[in-house]
């Protein structure tokens, strides 16, 4: 986001002009004679609102950059987020090798396009397209690209079909839960088709297939369905909607696909429950997403989409550029992008193999659930996916007189990044933290963080105890929480 802010801007040119003269390099001998903190740079103020006439070393430059982001939070507790936050020094290496390739550059590097192509095979298969099937797919930035993609897909293939049957195409609409993460509202609005949101209960936190059939109609243009949702990582009854979607097929003749967001869960499904019919296997389950970034153990940013079949994918919305060299189908809605997250997903895959994701997934839903089970043991904590069937946790904080924003808030004084959020309605009356346990959150970690949420949970009741003793003027109690 860019704010000008004019009066910073002058007052920061005359600071810089003020500065100007101090600014020429420091000789040898003086470089010798100190560090990189003894330079002038450390302390003048860094340039903010306008590009400097003058530049600096480059070791002056990455310091002072590298110091003031120390600000951020420390990825490793990091709760908050699904995104990969480590790899191995090996796939560090190949990143850095590759960082300035543009993926779109086809034809300068083509065996950059050959191994993105090998990883939507393995993918397609990860994912059991049937073999009889062409499957197609592409990388994008990350699942919200990958989603929309598939979706507008899914908008072209209905509009062709009613235009064959001479029916109108003004009203298309889209059906799926409130659990969906907010790209797929994006997408409606973005894309205009109207969104038939179901919202969520009291007490079920996903969809059910009835809910669905009562929404779809002759212009419903897919249904969306997530394996782990971003809310309490839960599943909607994929298969139960794929049925009530063949019967409806049957008798009304409407052929509504599915599209899966498996964002989080696309990638641990297929090596934790690999007899769970959730993908391709699934006859209306048209289009599905993963975030690589995610638990594909790649570094922000890579999605991926996968279409069951060639058919899936209009030919029309495929353009073929050729001012890059050869002639290069493009199906994305970025043009430029980087090609090392793509190279680093194909490292894990056959560096890793099925064996090495498995044990990574085991590893991580284990120590999921062991902190799962010592949150429910303390009876301050009712765990909302109580299975915990994908590694994250969202509990809702029970007999305690302060809110999880409160528990939140201070667990960041203490570095931890564990978000509080209100559930999509209708149950946004609860209140829940979520914690995301990654590859590199161990048993130990998890007995740090826990000990460190009953620390703040005392802290925070003998604060309200405090404060429930103190009194104002008037002799009424001063209660903060
Ligand atoms: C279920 C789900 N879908 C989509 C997304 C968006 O994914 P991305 O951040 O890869 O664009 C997320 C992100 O957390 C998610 O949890």
């Amino acid at each position: 986001m860019i704010i000008f802010v004019k009066i910073k801007i002058v007052e920061e040119n005359k600071k810089m002009l003020s500065e100007k003269k101090n600014l020429d390099e420091m000789d040898d001998h003086e470089k010798e004679q100190t560090t990189t903190y003894g330079s002038r740079y450390f302390t003048k103020s860094i340039p903010k609102y306008i590009v400097p006439d003058e530049g600096m070393p480059p070791r002056a430059a990455y310091q002072l950059i590298h110091d003031e982001l120390n600000l951020d939070g420390n990825p490793a507790l990091n709760l908050a987020s699904f995104v990969t936050t480590w790899m191995e020094p090996e796939a560090d290496l190949l990143m850095v090798e590759s960082m300035g390739k543009n993926y779109v550059d086809n034809d300068e590097y083509p065996q950059t396009e050959v191994i993105q192509d090998r990883v939507v095979n393995m993918l397609a298969r990860l994912f059991n397209a049937p073999e009889d099937c062409k499957s197609v797919g592409s990388a994008t930035i990350g699942s919200s690209e990958a989603i929309m993609l598939g979706l507008l897909a899914h908008k072209w293939t209905w509009r062709s079909r009613m235009e064959a049957e001479g029916k109108p195409t003004d009203k298309p609409n889209i059906v799926m839960g409130a659990d969906v993460h907010t790209v797929w509202e994006k997408f409606a609005r973005y894309f205009d088709v109207e969104l038939k949101l179901i919202p969520l209960r009291e007490d079920i936190y996903t969809i059910t297939a009835e809910d669905v059939v009562k929404e779809i109609d002759e212009n419903t243009i897919a249904v969306g369905a997530v394996i782990g949702t971003t809310f309490t990582g839960q599943m909607d009854p994929i298969e139960d909607i794929n049925n009530a979607l063949l019967e409806v097929k049957k008798t009304k003749g409407w052929d509504i696909p599915i599209h899966v967001d498996g964002a989080s869960g696309g990638f641990i499904a297929p090596f934790i429950y690999p007899d769970l019919p959730w993908d391709f296997r699934l006859e209306q389950v048209r289009s599905i997403n993963v975030s690589g970034h995610k638990y594909g153990l790649v570094y922000p940013g890579v999605g991926w989409l996968v279409f069951k079949d060639k058919s899936d994918l209009p030919d029309d919305l495929i353009f073929n550029i050729n001012y890059l060299g050869g002639l290069m189908p493009n199906y994305s809605l970025n043009f430029s992008k980087g090609s090392n997250t793509i190279i680093a997903q194909y490292y894990n895959f056959i560096r890793l193999g099925m064996k090495g994701y498995t044990k990574i997934m085991e590893n991580m839903l284990e120590n999921a659930r062991f902190l799962g089970k010592k949150l429910e043991e303390t009876g301050k904590f009712e765990i909302l996916n109580d299975k915990i069937l994908f590694p994250l946790i969202a509990v809702k904080l029970k007999n305690c007189d302060f809110d999880a924003f409160h528990l939140s808030e201070h667990l960041r004084e203490k570095g931890w990044i564990v978000p509080a959020y209100t559930l999509p309605p209708n149950a946004d009356d609860i209140t829940v933290l979520r914690m995301v346990i990654k590859e590199s959150f161990s048993k130990d970690m998890v007995e740090m963080l826990f000990k460190d949420i009953m620390a703040s949970i005392k802290t925070l009741n003998q604060s309200l105890n405090e404060r429930r003793k103190a009194i104002d003027e008037k002799g009424n109690p001063t209660l903060l929480y």
